[in-house]
């Protein structure tokens, strides 16, 4: 079984399709999936504003044990696999009884670790990490701005953010996510219904009089141009994702008055070796084990096809906070 659709669109073309057990290429593993969960890139896929192959089976992020070995053998660098272990992955076609993922991008998940958790460990956890260490690597005392600072990436940014030893502000939607905000660590949350100016002037101020060393923003065309006034100069705007819509076309010379940096990170080319997927896999499971990230769970779903268009229609409601799980065995 698994969840796919065959045309883009709302979350209504989202099927769910009795198939066979896939069959693994000589470099893959064969899983059995036990948890999965919603990424806002679902609904980028689903609704067309990222193209993808039709039929499109749904979802990335897996939790679950190793059905059957790659047949290529060869060595790993997170060490050798065996059937029966449980992993988590980035790998896609997760909303899936069964799925198959290159072997360098399964991690094994210690039995310290809640198997739920595995799911915020892979997409979640390592988006940002990547945009932490490598977007803009953040330095002890930065003053950061995290924009839907309860999203599913936006807790994860700020307690690691802080666990770096940055300052973090963060917008938010309704006071009940700022709370969830403020418990992550923030040392400010704003709510972005207060009047722009307002919240520009606080950020400001907060970031010594100066404006923040950088912006990590997921939620694209709405925050845009506020993005721009919040910054001191040199600073740099981490647009990374699209929740409101794509941010506009723009002159390189919008840069030249703050002597801007602007970057447009995605996360798959971070980890698209084995070496990178192995060293930011070690530091999230790492970070995990240490406590230093926690995972808030906003609601398990059944895999079934109402279950799935759920979660599609939950996350892009803004009336989520944290991850969304998907229970599949
Ligand atoms: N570049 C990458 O590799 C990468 C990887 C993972 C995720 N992302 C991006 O990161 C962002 C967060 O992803 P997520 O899966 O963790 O989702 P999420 O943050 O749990 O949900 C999106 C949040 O965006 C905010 N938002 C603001 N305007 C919105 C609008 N018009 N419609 C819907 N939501 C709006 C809402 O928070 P408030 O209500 O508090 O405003 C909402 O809860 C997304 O843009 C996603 O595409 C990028």
């Amino acid at each position: 079984m698994h969840a796919c659709f065959e045309k883009t669109g709302g979350p209504e073309v989202s099927v769910l399709a009795e198939v066979p057990v896939p069959t693994p290429k000589a470099d893959e593993v064969l899983l059995k999936v036990e948890w999965t969960g919603a990424n806002f890139i679902d609904n980028y896929r689903r609704s067309g504003l990222y193209t993808v192959p039709l039929p499109y089976v749904q979802g990335q992020d897996i939790v679950g044990t190793i059905v059957q070995l790659p047949s290529s053998g060869g060595d790993l660098p997170l060490g050798p696999l065996k059937v029966g272990q449980r992993v988590f992955t980035t790998a896609g076609h997760s909303f899936a009884e069964y799925a198959v993922a290159p072997a360098w991008q399964v991690a094994p998940l210690p039995d310290s670790i809640d198997a739920k958790d595995g799911v915020s460990l892979a997409t979640v956890t390592l988006t940002a990490l990547t945009l932490l260490r490598e977007a803009y690597p953040v330095q002890k005392g930065d003053y950061v701005l995290v924009r839907a600072a309860a999203g599913g990436v936006g807790l994860v940014l700020v307690q690691l953010a802080k666990a770096f030893g940055a300052h973090v502000v963060g917008t938010v939607s309704t006071p009940e996510k700022a709370q969830q905000a403020r418990e992550a660590g923030a040392d400010l949350v704003l709510l972005s219904s207060a009047p722009s100016e307002e919240n520009v002037k606080q950020i400001v101020e907060w970031a010594g009089g100066k404006g923040v060393h950088a912006v990590y923003d997921g939620i694209g065309k709405d925050t845009w141009e506020e993005d721009f006034l919040v910054v001191r100069p040199k600073a740099t705007i981490v647009t990374y994702g699209n929740a409101s819509g794509p941010v506009p076309p723009f002159s390189p010379l919008k840069l030249t008055p703050k002597v801007l940096k602007v970057t447009r990170p995605s996360l798959f080319p971070f980890i698209d070796n084995p070496e990178d997927f192995a060293r930011y896999a070690r530091e999230a499971v790492q970070l995990a084990q240490d406590g230093k990230v926690k995972f808030a769970v906003h609601k398990v779903y059944p895999f079934s096809e109402e279950g799935v268009r759920q979660t599609q229609v939950d996350i892009s409601s803004r009336g989520t906070t944290g991850k969304l799980l998907i229970q599949v065995s």
